[in-house]
């Protein structure tokens, strides 16, 4: 039966789950794909617990949605360890090679050069996901690698079928993909969008998830496939060398956490972004009291938060092992305070008036799902291989699509990447760094309920995390939180971006006449994965976005 309500939602484009007469705690997965979901799901009944189920899920998502993320990429796990009630942060972010320096996508003349920092082997970081994967499965997991990774190697080996979203983010990135001969081979049809449920095969992929499951990262960073990784990216013209690949190590770290009335939120440090503007965001509204404002107050109230948040992320963040970022400030309520102070509930605050930098978003690629086992430990997760299909580039012989997150870096002070977003010289290149990131993997708890949320999204995800929060927070349920209409100002350009239905026709007057530039997005964005607890019930719901063509699984 409940199987049947799924395939019913699903078939409406959403998909959630709902099991009302369980009083025994539920396992669930939330994930942008339903073959990566029901790996998860697989893995959980098989004895595994919620990190052999995000090993499964990471990597199956690698090989079923190659233009969000992959093996050749990286991301952040959020993982709450029911044991201890502890919560470790999983860095797995990219970094950029030794032979990567300041200037590099600059011309003679100090201008950036188009596209050298998002297609081709010179826009890769070294990959972070194969290590991060076999460190969770090693330190976290109850399975063997073998038997977490066994899903998503026979889904590289047996192929998957091409979808709409597929043609699409294939459609878009068409060029670039017909300039690398393997990945064109790979994931086009006679170097053309392969037709809906042309089946995508992977023996390669296979093979390097082969060796990760075999050797463990060593697998990955060291021998055959290290080797097949540098000679195909230096033949293109990259600047990867096999030091690189052995040097990388993933980073364990303090969650950033912060109180939003009786909610506990917990979310990722830098080298995200995430945490830091999320807490500030909500620090700001709980003190100007938003929840005792009327709507078009508070969107106005949200919009400002948003603003000021952005502008220090513009300002301050970056990779924390290379620049000192001033995170208990960021993140203390009279920091919030001090923000809060020149917000005017009848005007909004034209950027250029903050304190900042002169500077001036797009797209859904990247991925998150979020799992809870029947005990209680949870992993939310958003990784990334940044613009669809990352930098379009795979080395021969490995299968392995490598990112373009170096466009994460600020290639240039003040010069927007491809999301608009601006930097300074807290997010310029250097050798070993990672490139500051959007991605929020979060969980929020109360007494009475927890919430584990997450989405793609590029600069809009922060600002999404935060209005699912919101809507948590305000009893919403899992449907509703993942279909919402979304908002989003970013600080620069100074314009509010939203999808349809995030305004009422008044609600939109008066945000114009308080001299707010509104810009309709005119289609949906973001890909919400969502599991959300009421502990007192013990019921668990989950829901994969309407927007995207994922699934969630409660049982
Ligand atoms: O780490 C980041 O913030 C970006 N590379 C994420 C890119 C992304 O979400 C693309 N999806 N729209």
């Amino acid at each position: 039966m409940l199987k049947i309500i799924f395939i019913f939602l699903f078939s409406l484009g959403l998909s959630a789950c709902d099991d009302y007469d369980s009083p025994k705690p539920q396992h669930a997965v939330a994930s942008a794909h339903p073959i990566a979901t029901q790996a998860g799901i697989d893995i959980l009944n098989q004895g595994g617990n919620a990190f052999d189920a995000a090993v499964a899920v990471s990597a199956t998502l690698a090989v079923v949605e190659p233009y969000s993320s992959g093996m050749g990429g990286g991301g952040f796990w959020l993982l709450h360890l029911a044991n201890d009630q502890s919560d470790v942060m999983i860095d797995g972010r990219e970094v950029a090679p030794q032979k990567a320096h300041r200037d590099m996508y600059l011309d003679q003349s100090g201008n950036v050069i188009p596209k050298l920092s998002i297609d081709g082997p010179l826009s890769a970081g070294i990959p972070g996901q194969p290590a991060a994967l076999a460190h969770i499965s090693k330190k976290y997991g109850k399975l063997s690698l073998q038997e977490v990774l066994a899903p998503a190697i026979k889904a590289a080996q047996q192929g998957f079928k091409v979808s709409k979203y597929y043609q699409t983010m294939a459609g878009f990135r068409l060029q670039a993909l017909q300039a690398s001969p393997a990945a064109a081979e790979i994931f086009l049809e006679d170097n053309k969008v392969p037709a809906i449920g042309y089946t995508i095969k992977q023996p390669d992929l296979a093979n390097t998830l082969i060796a990760l499951a075999e050797q463990g990262a060593a697998g990955f960073y060291k021998g055959k496939v290290a080797g097949a990784l540098v000679t195909g990216t230096q033949t293109a013209g990259g600047i990867w060398s096999l030091k690189d690949l052995a040097d990388y190590k993933i980073a364990t770290r303090k969650p950033i956490v912060g109180q939003f009335g009786e909610f506990k939120v917990t979310s990722v440090a830098p080298p995200s972004s995430g945490g830091i503007a999320l807490v500030t965001m909500l620090n700001i509204l709980e003190d100007r009291k938003w929840s005792t404002l009327g709507l078009v107050d508070r969107k106005h109230l949200i919009i400002e938060s948003m603003r000021r948040a952005y502008r220090d992320r513009a300002m301050y963040l970056g990779d924390s092992d290379f620049v000192s970022v001033p995170v208990a400030r960021l993140t203390s309520k009279a920091y919030a305070k001090q923000l809060a102070v020149d917000i005017d509930m009848s005007k909004m605050t034209p950027s250029n008036r903050l304190p900042g930098l002169d500077v001036e978003a797009k797209g859904n690629h990247t991925t998150h799902f979020s799992i809870i086992d029947r005990l209680g430990n949870r992993v939310a997760a958003t990784l990334s291989v940044n613009y669809p299909f990352g930098s379009c580039f795979v080395p021969p012989g490995t299968g392995v699509l490598l990112n373009d997150e170096m466009d994460d870096f600020s290639a240039k002070p003040g010069k927007p990447n491809a999301y608009g977003l601006v930097g300074a010289k807290a997010n310029e290149i250097q050798p070993g760094k990672r490139m500051l990131s959007s991605m929020s993997p979060t969980f929020i708890e109360s007494d009475d309920k927890l919430a584990i949320l997450g989405t793609p999204g590029g600069s809009r995800i922060i600002t999404m995390v935060l209005h699912s929060i919101l809507n948590v927070v305000d009893g919403k349920s899992a449907v509703e939180v993942v279909t919402a209409p979304r908002f989003h100002h970013q600080y620069l350009p100074d314009e509010v971006q939203y999808e349809e239905g995030s305004f009422s026709a008044e609600e939109a007057n008066v945000l114009v006449l308080r001299g707010h530039r509104l810009r309709n997005l005119k289609s949906g964005y973001g890909n919400m994965q969502l599991v959300i607890v009421d502990k007192k019930t013990k019921q668990t719901t989950a829901a994969s976005d309407p927007r995207g063509e994922g699934l969630a699984i409660v049982e």
